[in-house]
């Protein structure tokens, strides 16, 4: 049987497993799909004993991502990013433990499924943390003009001038925010009920895509984004695609987004469930 898991602290409201077990059935494969709660001082011997174990894969999420640079081998576009959320071990005679970032590929999947065009398009991306550092890399490369605006300024400019775009304060969305082909709410403003919107549903219009990285409910954002007839995209996507590229990672096999989705959709309705009771 083939292992994968996903590594993070705290990690038992992952999503990951209910996802990429739904998968790992859909294809036929003897394997399982486990989460494990690892410290980061913990990682290397985390990721040693899986390699040792022979793990087939693992995903890593908060707050292992950035320290898992220092251990793996990571590709071109995790190590700009400076975040590694997916780890493969082995196929070659060293047995290196290889590490990508697919959270860009799940964003920019998420906006092309929904007909988005990225070259040449103007892409605001509300945030700078690793979120945003994902989508504002992998629009970048695909010919997106990127503007970043963040609470603190700084991390704004510091971001775009990685990716040659352009930082702004959150004082400047006004006149941000009508001028975008593509808007991306990467901050945590919007998990919870009640949560006051950065973006005023005024500034929205019809076509515009407007994309929340918040998939545990449906935010207010994507509430005045339909009303104002504006392309809607949950965080779902982005979670779906980015798990998907990761198990085309491992195995190299097409995996079945809609069965993924799906899933993880079930999961969330779960939760609320259990909740309310
Ligand atoms: P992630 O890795 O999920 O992107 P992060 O690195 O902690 O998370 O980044 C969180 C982002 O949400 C940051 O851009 C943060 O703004 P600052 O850089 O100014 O801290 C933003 N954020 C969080 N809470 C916010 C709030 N109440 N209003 C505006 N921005 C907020």
């Amino acid at each position: 049987m083939k292992i994968f898991a996903v590594l993070g602290d705290p990690i038992s409201h992952s999503l990951s497993p209910a996802m990429q077990n739904a998968a790992l059935k859909a294809l036929g494969l003897d394997a399982q799909y486990l989460s494990f709660r690892v410290a980061k001082e913990n990682l290397r011997d985390a990721l040693m004993g899986a390699r040792a174990m022979g793990f087939s894969g693992l995903n890593l999420t908060i707050p292992l991502k950035e320290t898992a640079l220092e251990i793996v081998i990571a590709d071109d576009l995790a190590r700009a990013i400076g975040a590694v959320n997916t780890v493969s071990f082995g196929g070659d005679a060293k047995n290196e433990i290889k590490g990508y970032n697919t959270d860009g590929f799940g964003a920019l999947m998420a906006l092309e499924m929904a007909g988005a065009k990225i070259r040449d398009s103007r892409a605001l991306i509300v945030g700078a943390g690793g979120a945003s550092r994902a989508i504002a890399y992998t629009l970048s490369r695909k010919g997106a003009q990127v503007s970043i605006a963040n609470r603190s300024r700084s991390r704004a400019m510091e971001l775009a001038d990685r990716v040659e775009g352009k930082g702004f304060g959150l004082d400047d969305l006004d006149k941000l925010v009508p001028r975008a082909d593509i808007l991306i709410n990467t901050t945590s403003v919007g998990m919870k009920e009640g949560d006051p919107s950065l973006i005023d549903e005024s500034w929205l219009r019809p076509g515009q895509i407007v994309f929340d990285t918040i998939y545990n409910r449906r935010t207010e954002l994507l509430e005045g984004a339909s009303r104002a007839k504006a392309v809607a995209i949950d965080g779902v996507a982005m979670l779906v695609y980015q798990g998907a590229k990761a198990l085309e990672i491992w195995t190299g096999l097409k995996a079945p987004a809609d069965v993924m989705d799906s899933a993880v959709r079930d999961a969330l309705r779960e939760r609320e469930k259990a909740k309310a009771s």
